[in-house]
């Protein structure tokens, strides 16, 4: 092991984050095994990709039985995984979008998305909602404001993108509505004062913010944006990139809410591990992109593609054990609450659920050295946790959809366990 992570530091960029050192042998469904027979149950889900857990048996069959056909094309020559994975994700996904292309990571097809809508509305204006993240390239870095770490060191960066509030009521220290009507208000203002609607292409959300904090859009905000789009011309993307394929558990956050997306960005979970991503929007939007104007090497992997009607295929099904398991996870986290001043607030959508800690829930102030306290206690008792949030104190609780009720309630326990430590630790 200790070789191991030497070597790792030899050779890799140490930009590169990584949540343990955990020197893994294999994994399979929640729990990954490292070289010395030890395992972790990992409800970090591999960063919200692993949905249906590691090595899914379907999902491996699909990838080898496309291995020994081929492995690229390279757009020289079509094959059926392709259309398959993209007929399949047509079916699942909002009404609205009709034709896809896929590429090989959220950010780019954050990246491309957005390049579709300047070039089919022939405006340049991008508004995205503070809070929100996006990738780490540098159109998606641009649009990511989650944290101003991801944007340090690489100004200037896109120019006419437009930061407009989201509402992050219980951060604020207010009720939803007043945080809607504060956020419509100041959008309104940078339309006045900043950039007119006419300019914008597109409005860039996550329905639910992710890395943020894991903060759903309330629904009468995502109402009030699909007005003002409609009202002047811009698009409405949802980047579903960390909420799509069950997290919520449906297959797209969208699926919770009335208003929905002129054009979709969907990566992470489609293809439970393979890197692929994709995003499409209306026949006639698509079609007006013209042949050349955009295009990739690697997205749509014939064997990526392959892993992504498999993980379509197992799904559907077990989208209501996931609704089961959001409910007894939130039950469970509310009474947490009651009991824990150190938990301040339990949100989310689905199986994407954040429960922000906090020095107490008078002050609310954010606690990141109790996320990492419990995070350390509950590793030592074999479960994986991650945090979000720019303060490092959400912690996000996102398990596999496999996941059984027993599993979760050990999960929880565990969490329950290092609050109680936690608690003792302060004195
Ligand atoms: C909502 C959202 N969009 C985009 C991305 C970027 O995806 P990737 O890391 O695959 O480029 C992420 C990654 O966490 C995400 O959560």
């Amino acid at each position: 092991m200790a070789d191991l992570l030497k070597r790792h530091g030899d050779v890799i960029a140490p930009v590169i984050a990584f949540d343990t050192d955990i020197n893994a042998a294999s994994a399979s469904g929640l729990w990954v095994t490292d070289v010395t027979g030890r395992r972790w149950a990992d409800f970090a889900s591999g960063t919200a990709v692993t949905n249906l857990g590691h090595n899914h048996p379907a999902v491996v069959a699909a990838a080898h039985a496309q291995l020994d056909r081929f492995i690229h094309s390279g757009c020289i020559f079509r094959y059926d995984t392709l259309v398959e994975a993209a007929e399949k994700l047509r079916a699942v996904t909002p009404p609205a979008i009709e034709k896809v292309a896929f590429a090989n990571s959220g950010s780019e097809a954050v990246e491309a998305v957005v390049k579709l809508a300047k070039h089919s509305t022939g405006r340049q204006g991008v508004v995205v909602f503070r809070g929100g993240f996006h990738g780490r390239t540098m159109g998606s870095a641009t649009y990511t404001t989650s944290n101003a770490r991801y944007r340090d060191g690489y100004h200037p960066l896109l120019g006419s993108v437009f930061i407009a509030p989201f509402p992050h009521a219980y951060r604020w220290g207010m009720d939803v509505d007043e945080a809607v009507d504060i956020c419509l208000r100041e959008l309104a203002l940078v339309f006045k004062h900043v950039v007119s609607p006419k300019n914008i292409a597109c409005l860039l959300i996550e329905p639910v913010q992710g890395e943020g904090g894991y903060y759903p859009a309330p629904a009468r905000f995502l109402d009030e944006l699909r007005t003002l789009a409609d009202e002047h011309g811009i698009l409405l993307i949802y980047d579903e990139v960390q909420t799509g394929f069950g997290r919520t558990a449906e297959w797209f956050a969208a699926d919770h809410f009335e208003a929905k997306p002129d054009l979709i960005a969907v990566g992470k979970g489609i293809a439970n591990g393979f890197p692929l991503s994709a995003y499409g929007g209306p026949a006639d939007i698509v079609d007006s992109w013209p042949v050349g104007a955009h295009g990739t090497t690697f997205g749509g992997n014939p064997v990526a593609t392959a892993a992504a009607t498999a993980v379509m295929d197992a799904m559907g099904g077990l989208l209501p054990h996931a609704r089961g398991l959001s409910t007894h996870a939130f039950t469970r986290f509310g009474e947490l609450a009651e009991r824990h001043q150190t938990i301040g607030d339990v949100r989310g959508l689905g199986l994407m659920i954040g429960v922000e800690l906090v020095e107490s829930q008078t002050t609310r102030a954010p606690d990141a050295k109790a996320f990492r306290h419990i995070q350390a206690y509950v590793f030592e008792r074999d479960l994986i946790i991650i945090d979000c949030g720019p303060d490092g104190n959400v912690l996000r609780f996102i398990p596999p959809l496999v996941t059984t009720l027993e599993e979760l309630d050990w999960a929880i326990d565990q969490i329950e366990e290092g609050l109680d430590s936690w608690k003792q630790t302060k004195g």
